[in-house]
């Protein structure tokens, strides 16, 4: 049996343009980045992103270095999967992703035989094995939910070895472009306890590491503000809405890493843009003295505890008074 590399072409990105442009920051019109053909295949859909030029220039850093590959670490739903995923969308740059658990094996990565239903089997590669030989990213999301055997068989390819394809009898050579991006909540949080492992310290050496944290309160106030504007809130009554929606999605933020607190989960920028809409949505249920916010909360932030509920609640009294 002969198992060809498939049709694969390598990428290749084709034109130059300024990262100002491409992320919507006037600050970086002078750099320059190298960008692929718009519409091209396996490129994220571009979604509203706000870009902190912080971490944006460290994820350039990281481009530019010619390592190939960058962890982002950071608490859940701070934004570690939206920043890869949106870079390469602005960049018109092709991304795999899988998501990983720990049933995810080396040959989820690599390759595997699949049974056709005719009684043959053929080889289908793994996203890993693929971004390697066309020369693009992949994105193992919650990376640390890998088993570390699945971990070793990336290890090779991440440092820009060739790897030997045992069920094929091919070599891939992992083409020039290819990065490999790695997810992982923070250990110290919560929801992070379950099926994550700790991979060992070889695995580790072999990545950049990048911290995300949430937005800056100013930033994710503008957020917050563009969608209001959006559902048509009055301007002057946007400012205020804004300001308390954000102090909650920070307090929330917090409680979860303290002890004792029923807080399990954090609030993402995305609960608080659908906050943010749903409570313009639901201004009429004053009438029936209910609390547009609070009633807006609870439809926004699916998921919660009763008890995790009642703690937001007096944190929402706290702060909106
Ligand atoms: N800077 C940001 N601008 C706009 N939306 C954001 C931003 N950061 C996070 N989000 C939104 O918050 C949600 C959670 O982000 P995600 O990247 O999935 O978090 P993580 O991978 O860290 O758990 C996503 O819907 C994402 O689009
Ligand atoms: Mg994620």
């Amino acid at each position: 049996m002969k198992f060809k590399r498939s049709e694969m072409a390598t990428f290749v990105p084709s034109k130059k343009i300024s990262m100002g442009e491409s992320f919507g920051i006037p600050a970086l019109n002078q750099v320059e980045i190298m960008i692929g053909e718009s519409g091209g295949a396996n490129v994220p859909p571009v979604e509203e992103y706000s870009f902190d030029k912080d971490r944006l220039g460290e994820f350039f850093v990281f481009w530019l270095s010619g390592l190939k590959a960058l962890k982002l670490k950071g608490d859940p739903a701070a934004g570690k999967t939206s920043l890869v995923s949106q870079w390469h969308a602005r960049l018109n740059w092709p991304l795999y992703s899988l998501s990983c658990n720990d049933r995810t094996t080396a040959d989820d990565l690599i390759g595997q035989f699949i049974p056709q239903g005719d009684g043959t089997f053929k080889f289908f590669y793994g996203v890993v094995a693929r971004a390697a030989m066309e020369g693009v990213s992949v994105l193992l999301d919650e990376g640390n939910a890998l088993e570390p055997n699945a971990m070793l068989a990336l290890h090779m390819l991440m440092e820009g070895y060739p790897v030997y394809v045992p069920q094929t009898g091919e070599t891939i050579y992992p083409q020039p472009n290819f990065r490999v991006f790695f997810t992982e909540n923070c250990l110290a949080s919560k929801l992070a306890v379950a099926g994550r492992h700790l991979h060992d310290a070889s695995t580790d050496d072999r990545f950049m590491e990048m911290n995300v944290d949430y937005l800056k309160p100013e930033v994710e106030i503008q957020v917050v503000k563009r969608h209001l504007t959006k559902v048509g809130m009055p301007a002057d009554q946007q400012e205020m809405v804004a300001d308390v929606m954000v102090k909650m999605a920070n307090r929330i933020r917090s409680l979860y890493h303290v002890d004792g607190s029923t807080v399990i989960k954090p609030m993402s920028t995305r609960v608080l843009k659908r906050w943010a809409v749903l409570a313009w949505g639901f201004r009429g249920v004053s009438k029936r003295n209910e609390d547009p916010m609070l009633f807006s909360l609870q439809r926004a932030f699916g998921g919660l505890t009763p008890e995790m509920w009642a703690e937001v609640k007096a944190e929402y009294s706290k702060i909106a008074g």
